[in-house]
């Protein structure tokens, strides 16, 4: 047996923590800190309170509320132009997965700014770390909180980039389970199932290891047991805890192990449509597990007993997902298939997929996903 992974980022979690969060940074030593987050969170107080937060501390606080799901360029250029006007110390990126790219993204531009930020996904083009981010994140799913990736949308191609790596671990994460209990059934599902898709690809990921396959299958099943619970009753503190842990450690898989299929497809999906990223992934689950499955029987017999009674993983897992409800057809034009194929067999997730695809393979996929416009 032979083990590798790592993880670099100072850990809070607990009901509550986002409290926590301007000691922490008091104790690090930075005086200046700039907020990122959107404008929901801005408009629900969530922004405000980080603000009184942070302030207890004596320290000196901007609001950044630009971000945008999917974040394009754009949207990270205005974030560094705030970020120039008030020269932070520290990020405290409060949101969901659009939240925490946009500020991992803005952090490494802002410490590199003679580069482009998309010449920035070449490790070798940083010259200087990222500026420290800490993540608070406020949905369960994006694990995007302990990750060193952020993923930006190129509005050009369009496509999705995956800038990451070396140089750009988040310094910190406050995960405080609170901050999700006000999130809505839909995007409670949608976010937790995007937890689950990462779990299931770092599981059968070709860089997968003992510890890391473990690690997944103690997140997989936490979401069975209390996604449904917390997407019925968003109150339900302790669900949303677990829900939220198993997110971690899915999150933490897909650092140490990458991804595959489902995510290298999703993303030139959202890229190109602008769909929500985890309801896109549920789409793709069953479709991609089904075309995997002669390629990882072994791992998915390992996995039946996450539905106890039940000896067929994919199967159950279809069943699972049906029965969350989260179902919601998504189109797309059938003249934008064959960018929408390149584009996913060149994608960074794709690469650690336990089964090579070709790009007949991939169109197939898409056409069973996905509702084909003509
Ligand atoms: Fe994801």
């Amino acid at each position: 047996m032979s083990l590798s992974f790592h993880s670099k980022v100072d850990i809070r979690f607990a009901p509550g923590e986002i409290k926590s969060t301007g000691g922490i940074i008091k104790a690090a030593g930075w005086q200046r800190v700039l907020i990122f987050t959107d404008r929901r969170l801005k408009e629900l107080g969530f922004s405000r309170r980080l603000k009184e937060i942070i302030s207890k501390n004596n320290l000196t606080v901007e609001v950044f509320s630009g971000v945008k799901p999917n974040p394009k360029k754009e949207i990270i250029k205005q974030g560094i132009e705030k970020a120039r006007d008030f020269e932070p110390d520290v990020i405290a990126a409060l949101g969901g997965g659009s939240v925490l790219d946009a500020a991992k993204a803005a952090g490494i531009w802002y410490s590199n700014p003679e580069k482009d930020l998309f010449q920035l996904k070449d490790p070798g083009k940083r010259k200087n770390p990222m500026l420290p981010v800490i993540t608070i994140p406020t949905t369960a799913g994006t694990g995007s909180e302990i990750t060193s990736w952020a993923v930006i949308t190129d509005p050009g191609t369009p496509a999705k980039v995956s800038i990451g790596g070396e140089k750009m671990t988040p310094a910190a994460a406050v995960i405080d389970p609170e901050l999700t209990r006000s999130l809505p059934a839909e995007l409670t599902i949608w976010t937790g199932l995007d937890a689950f898709s990462h779990a299931l690809e770092a599981y059968l990921s070709k860089f997968a290891n003992a510890f890391i396959q473990d690690i997944c299958y103690l997140a997989m099943k936490r979401l069975i047991k209390y996604l449904p619970r917390a997407a019925d009753k968003g109150e339900n503190l302790a669900a949303r805890s677990e829900v939220m842990l198993g997110s971690l450690l899915a999150g933490w898989a897909m650092e140490n192990a990458g991804l595959g299929l489902i995510h290298g497809m999703s993303h030139q999906v959202s890229a190109f449509y602008n769909y929500q990223h985890g309801l896109t992934n549920s789409l793709l689950l069953s479709p991609v597990l089904e075309y995997n499955c002669e390629y990882c029987k072994e791992e998915l017999q390992n996995l039946t007993d996450l539905f106890p009674g039940n000896k067929d993983f994919l199967e159950s897992m279809e069943r699972f997902c049906n029965l969350l409800g989260f179902k919601k057809e998504l189109e797309i034009k059938s003249t934008d298939l064959p960018r929408l194929t390149v584009q996913t067999l060149e994608n960074v997730n794709s690469q650690t997929n336990p089964r090579k695809p070709s790009a007949r393979e991939v169109e197939e996929l898409f056409c069973r996903a996905f509702k084909i416009k003509e």
